[in-house]
């Protein structure tokens, strides 16, 4: 284990399993569509990547990147580093998330996504912690829900780093004060 990482919350088996479990719930949700796989970058790249290869339909997949840069614990500015140049109208869109933090981000970003009038539009986001939350969303799917701990692994960054790691850990306070 990466001697930053306090405890393993999630193993890459647990990984696995979950979200075998997830793709085979949006396999029977969208039987009769195509959807459109919009991925968070770039958290939820490696999630996204395991998630629509379980999923045993047709589907495109597009990238959006947006970051958060916060100065407080009330606020926070969203920043889109990207053009949100895809053509989802009449889509089936299927939004994946790493993590649904304080909600602003995705938000934000549902918000931009619903006023370009998808046929429909789902948000699923492999981790949820509830008890953060600021802006009243839920998504549709959830992977895990987990307390306010603050995990890195399996896409999720702490400083652009950790994100290899196959597992998803709490990283030990001392790395980030
Ligand atoms: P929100 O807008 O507060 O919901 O922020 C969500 C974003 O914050 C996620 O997409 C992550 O990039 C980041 N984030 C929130 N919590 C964590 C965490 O525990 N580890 C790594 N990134 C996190
Ligand atoms: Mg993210």
């Amino acid at each position: 284990m990466n001697s930053d990482i306090e405890r393993v919350l999630f193993s890459a088996e647990e990984l696995y399993q979950r979200v075998s479990e997830l793709g085979k719930l949006l396999t029977e949700e969208y039987y009769d569509r195509e959807p459109l796989i919009l991925c968070v970058m770039k958290g939820a790249m490696v999630f996204t990547s395991d998630l629509m290869r379980q999923l045993r339909r047709p589907c495109e997949l597009e990238t959006i990147a947006i970051s958060s840069y916060r100065e407080g614990v009330t606020s926070g500015s969203l920043v889109v580093d990207q053009p949100l140049s895809i053509h989802i109208t009449g889509r089936d869109v299927i939004v994946v998330e790493d993590i649904l933090d304080t909600g602003r981000t995705l938000d934000y970003v549902m918000n931009i996504l619903q006023n370009a009038e998808p046929a429909s539009l789902k948000l699923v986001t492999l981790l949820d912690k509830p008890s953060r939350r600021v802006v009243p969303l839920q998504a549709d799917l959830v992977g895990f829900t987990i307390p306010d701990v603050f995990v890195v692994g399996y896409g999720l960054d702490y400083n652009q780093g950790y994100r290899n790691l196959p597992y998803i850990g709490v990283l030990k306070p001392s790395v980030y004060h």
